[in-house]
């Protein structure tokens, strides 16, 4: 077997081999599991995919070729994204989908998981009053009804090829195996003590000896699931065979899922969150994602201010934004929740009024101290991967899918093959105590049966003068949407390519606790004034895995996959 690894400096592409079995997407178009190349950067001018894996952007490439149009490409990236990239790909969680087609139609699918329907408010609280996120956080009782297989049947209304013709790379990606990269045999070997401790029955991630780069992933029962959906449509995984594997897993782990539960999810149709950044039209998620309206916050929260002349991770700009970040996230834990549970007061928490007044406390002098600033009043007046594909007639999507965290709850279901989310974790399992990502919430993010957790997730578009200017979004928790803020303000404000938007370092605050996160690289100078004005700056290897495209004036798409991670982009 052969196998090499390189990196040209220039163009930032890695490229990565072993053998040459070749995947057919169908129109002589194929894709190698066994030699693939980790591109960072793209400028092109037709459509292009930018995902956290280089294998799912060239299905997804080469469904565009095909003549798919940009859901075609999204379907198909997700899919195989579920294969490649079991750590956040999935189809056992959930996500979002913000989407822009040609004809200016905007679109929002919310397909997040729910509460199943045997769920509870205290669930997650022991008998002696303790709030057990063992429980939350991994294994079969931390599984929410997944989402994503009703959210892929929903983004095919707006697709041009057949779903079979969608799904088929990712069926031969499970069957015929495709090669891991280091970081990807790394993951696996990591996770090898949890697979083994919240699995009933054997799983693909576990072999005796450790993985390596350049080992082969087979994962035939997940091909098996999922030829089940390529012939009977989304009742493949919602009723049937798959259905009775989930409940016989949850039988066997003492989880909750039942086929009702399965049987009676639905993907939800959202209206988008729109609003203005100076010259710049943004669509985003709404509730059940807190992404769209926070993102909404911070922005028009910092519009006033000269931004371009503050410049770049200066104190002046961060300060700024931190503030900003701060009162936003306090409004999401008390406002944000499911809208079919919860009264959202979205157009009060977006109104001019409310957000001038937000600010009324702001002091450029001097560090904000969350425990005086609670959320706003608003009778005055809630491992992921995101993907962002544009094709060459304009149609823009942007998909944010999840497990939560890495692989999940690590329990995969026995003879299906596929990892189930612990998106119960991002519910308020007690008022006060914060889930994995240190976010609190309440009543409005309280369990209820049937009932969408709050997500932080912020699949976004970008317009100008009614033409398509940027599709973005990243995983990182509640750092999610900060970074997307930060993504925005880097073009808007500061000029910012595609690739630097992306790749500069970046912070992050969200009001509890009172700390502002700062990547590794962040300029030196600023954080010692920041600590200086009484900030608590904490350091980070990394925040999120964005994948950006600008669109420029004349119609070239400038995309970028962040450095972050294994993510790559593809495009013609
Ligand atoms: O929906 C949310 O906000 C979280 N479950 C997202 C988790 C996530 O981004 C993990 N990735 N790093």
């Amino acid at each position: 077997m052969k196998k090499w690894l390189y990196t040209i400096l220039s163009f930032n592409i890695i490229f990565y081999s072993c053998s040459s079995s070749k995947i057919s997407v169908g129109a002589g178009k194929e894709v190698n599991p066994y030699h693939y190349t980790i591109t960072k950067n793209a400028s092109v001018k037709n459509g292009c995919v930018a995902s956290a894996h280089p294998l799912a952007s060239e299905i997804g490439l080469a469904i565009l070729k095909k003549g798919g149009n940009a859901f075609d490409a999204m379907i198909a990236t997700q899919l195989a994204l579920a294969v490649v990239y079991p750590a956040a790909g999935n189809i056992g969680g959930g996500g979002f989908t913000v989407a822009r087609t040609q004809d200016d139609a905007l679109i929002a699918l919310d397909y997040r998981e729910t509460a199943p329907l045997k769920g509870s408010r205290n669930m997650y609280i022991d008998s002696a009053g303790n709030a057990r996120t063992d429980w939350s956080q991994n294994g079969h009782l931390s599984a929410g009804v997944p989402g994503t297989v009703a959210g892929l049947f929903a983004e095919h209304q707006y697709a041009k090829l057949p779903f079979k013709t969608l799904i088929q790379p990712a069926i031969d990606l499970a069957e015929k195996g495709f090669v891991l990269t280091s970081g990807e045999a790394a993951s696996l070997n990591g996770n090898k003590d949890y697979f083994i401790k919240y699995n009933t029955k054997p799983t693909a991630f576990v072999k005796q000896t450790a993985w390596k780069e350049g080992d082969t992933l087979y994962q035939p029962e997940l091909a098996a699931t999922l030829k089940r959906i390529r012939n009977k449509g989304a009742k493949g995984f919602y009723e049937g065979e798959t259905a009775n594997l989930v409940v016989e897993e949850m039988q066997r782990g003492k989880g909750m899922l039942s086929l009702e539960d399965l049987k009676s999810y639905v993907c939800r149709r959202r209206k988008p969150v729109e609003f203005d950044y100076r010259d710049y039209h943004v669509v985003s998620m709404p509730p059940s994602s807190s992404g769209g309206i926070i993102l909404g916050e911070m922005l028009k929260m910092i519009e006033p201010y000269p931004m371009s002349s503050y410049g770049f991770q200066t104190l002046k700009s961060v300060q700024l934004m931190i503030e900003a970040e701060r009162r936003a996230y306090a409004d999401r834990a008390a406002h944000l929740g499911d809208p079919d549970f919860w009264d959202v007061p979205q157009n009060i928490l977006l109104s001019d009024a409310y957000l001038k007044k937000r600010m009324g406390d702001f002091d450029s002098t001097k560090a904000g101290i969350s425990a005086n600033i609670k959320a706003g009043n608003v009778h005055e007046s809630d491992q992921t991967t995101h993907i962002s594909i544009i094709d060459k007639d304009g149609n823009m999507v942007a998909v944010t899918t999840t497990l939560n965290n890495s692989y999940g709850s690590k329990t995969v279901v026995g003879g299906a093959g596929f990892l189930l989310n612990d998106e119960m974790d991002d519910f308020s399992i007690k008022p006060g105590v914060p889930n994995m990502y240190g976010a609190i919430g309440g009543d409005a993010n309280a369990i209820q049966p049937g009932k969408r957790m709050l997500s932080s997730m912020t699949p976004t578009l970008v317009l100008k003068d009614n033409k398509p200017f940027m599709v973005v979004g990243t995983p990182g928790g509640t750092t999610i949407t900060t970074s997307v803020f930060q993504s925005i303000v880097n073009i808007v404000d500061f000029n910012m390519d595609a690739n630097d938007a992306v790749n500069k370092p970046k912070f992050h605050h969200q009001w509890l606790p009172d700390t502002v996160l700062i990547e590794r690289d962040f300029n030196e100078n600023t954080a010692k004034q920041l600590e200086g004005m009484g900030y608590k700056l904490v350091k980070l290897q990394a925040i999120g895995r964005t994948e950006l495209i600008k669109i420029l004036p004349d119609g070239t798409r400038e995309a970028a996959a962040d450095k972050r991670g294994d993510d790559s982009v593809s495009g013609y």
